[in-house]
């Protein structure tokens, strides 16, 4: 009899990866993927903490499958990733949801296939969290399912402590992975028709091994076949002139970066433990305008760290306007248990926080729809991604990360087509094949 499973994921894009190495340990166990947990033998939860929200909402799809869980005894629900590694919450979890079979944190994933087997061999809750981080295991092959692009993680952990980040309490100190290792990786990815590279990594600056990252990242460029290299996330501290070098060199690396500016007063910047001036920042933005005049800056934006006063708030609006990101991530601070800005005096109020969000948010929108707006009528060439059967159109992205859509009469999900660009609406642009 066939057995399935379904993952649920939260979080950002290492998450969505190590989702495709349970998808790989459970279809090496015999385990087939399904839509829908009511279809499931395993449902694996693998959860993100990053917001207070992104907790919430992982809570709430736990506590509906109470009732799928009464009715159906041997369904195995496991929870694991960043959540249940945060201090306490392993048993928190267990309190709240003792129906849950497994509660695994960030460094066992790779022990999933023993921790099911334990399950099964005894009746109480399998607990599983491990403090430290141990050596990288190589031995997890994804199952991928984002072709036609493909995540690889060069390295793991963070040892950056922003005062308000819990990702350094729950993932560990900075592990880079073996060059060689990730350079075959990406080799075979290639012959395997993947078109398009991701590497991960909380700071991907910071990696270690016998290369640094311009020169890894230089290496994978040099592969032969056509693709695209992207990687995330960068530091600004760390971003340096040699990588600017790299990627105007290589025409396979995208003009495309995203850098994470956090606040635009240095104030705020000092507090948040960020190590750059918003000066600073602004230099490294024109050196890589100047160098690749091209190339699209995304970034992430926090409003209501503690002690943001509305003078902060102007000068991270006043950052944003003079770089003129190609889109951003905006969030309202979340105060994380056990950081250091939990502790930090006045915390601002959620309404002062919403007001502010509200016209950050206006503001990015404003420019991102103003990009959009300088497309039409251009040739873009974009990797076709999916289909979308709602509006009927392929859909894909360019080299700057701009999607676009466009119909076409035959399968094109991972070839690179170019696309006159018709129509903009908002961050989306939809056109026509053209040769
Ligand atoms: N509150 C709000 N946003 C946060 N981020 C990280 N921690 C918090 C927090 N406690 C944001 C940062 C980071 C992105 C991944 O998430 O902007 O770059
Ligand atoms: Fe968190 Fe800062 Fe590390 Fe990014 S660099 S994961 S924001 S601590």
């Amino acid at each position: 009899m066939n057995k399935f499973y379904h993952i649920v994921t939260y979080g950002c894009q290492m998450n969505v990866h190590e989702s495709e190495k349970i998808a790989g340990i459970l279809s090496g166990m015999g385990y087939e993927s399904c839509d829908f947990p009511e279809q499931a033998d395993i449902v694996v939860f693998n959860t993100c903490c990053i917001r207070e929200n992104a907790e919430n909402h992982a809570f709430g799809n736990i506590g509906m499958l109470k009732k799928l869980k009464q009715a159906k005894k041997d369904m195995i629900i496991a929870v694991g990733g960043c959540l249940p590694q945060q201090m306490n919450k392993a048993e928190n979890l267990h309190e709240k949801f003792p129906y849950v079979d497994i509660i695994f944190g960030t460094h066992n994933l790779h022990d999933l296939q023993s921790l099911i087997e334990k399950k099964r061999r005894q009746k109480k809750t399998v607990i599983e969290i491990e403090d430290s981080e141990g050596e990288i295991c190589e031995e997890d092959k994804p199952l991928r399912t984002s072709y036609p692009n493909a995540w690889v993680n060069i390295m793991y952990g963070c040892n950056n402590f922003c005062s308000y980040c819990i990702v350094p309490y729950v993932r560990g100190r900075e592990r880079s992975r073996d060059s060689r290792k990730i350079i075959e990786e990406v080799r075979s990815l290639i012959a395997e028709g993947y078109r398009e590279i991701t590497l991960l990594g909380q700071n991907v600056n910071s990696y270690r091994g016998d290369l640094t990252f311009p020169q890894l990242l230089e290496e994978i460029a040099k592969l032969d076949g056509k693709f695209r290299l992207r990687f995330m996330t960068s530091h600004p501290k760390d971003f340096s002139p040699e990588l600017i070098e790299v990627m105007a060199k290589y025409p396979k690396i995208c003009h495309c970066l995203h850098l994470p500016v956090q606040s635009g007063s240095d104030r705020i910047l000092k507090a948040m433990n960020r190590k750059y001036t918003s000066a600073q920042y602004l230099e490294k933005v024109a050196a890589l305008r100047k160098r690749i005049p091209d190339c699209a800056i995304t970034t992430d934006l926090i409003v209501g760290f503690p002690g943001e006063t509305d003078e902060d708030f102007r000068a991270t609006l006043a950052l944003a306007k003079k770089v003129n990101f190609a889109s951003a991530f905006t969030f309202v601070y979340s105060k994380r248990e056990g950081t250091v800005a939990a502790k930090m005096p006045d915390q601002v109020p959620e309404e002062v926080s919403k007001a502010r969000i509200m016209e950050l948010v206006e503001l990015i929108n404003s420019q991102t729809r103003a990009l959009s707006q300088t497309y039409i009528g251009k040739t873009i060439e974009i990797l076709c991604e999916d289909y979308d059967g709602k509006r009927g159109l392929y859909m894909g992205r360019d080299e700057y990360g701009r999607m676009g859509y466009f119909p076409c009469d035959k399968n094109v999900v991972g070839q690179f087509v170019n696309i006159k660009v018709e129509q903009a609406n908002g961050v989306s642009l939809t056109g026509n094949i053209v040769d």
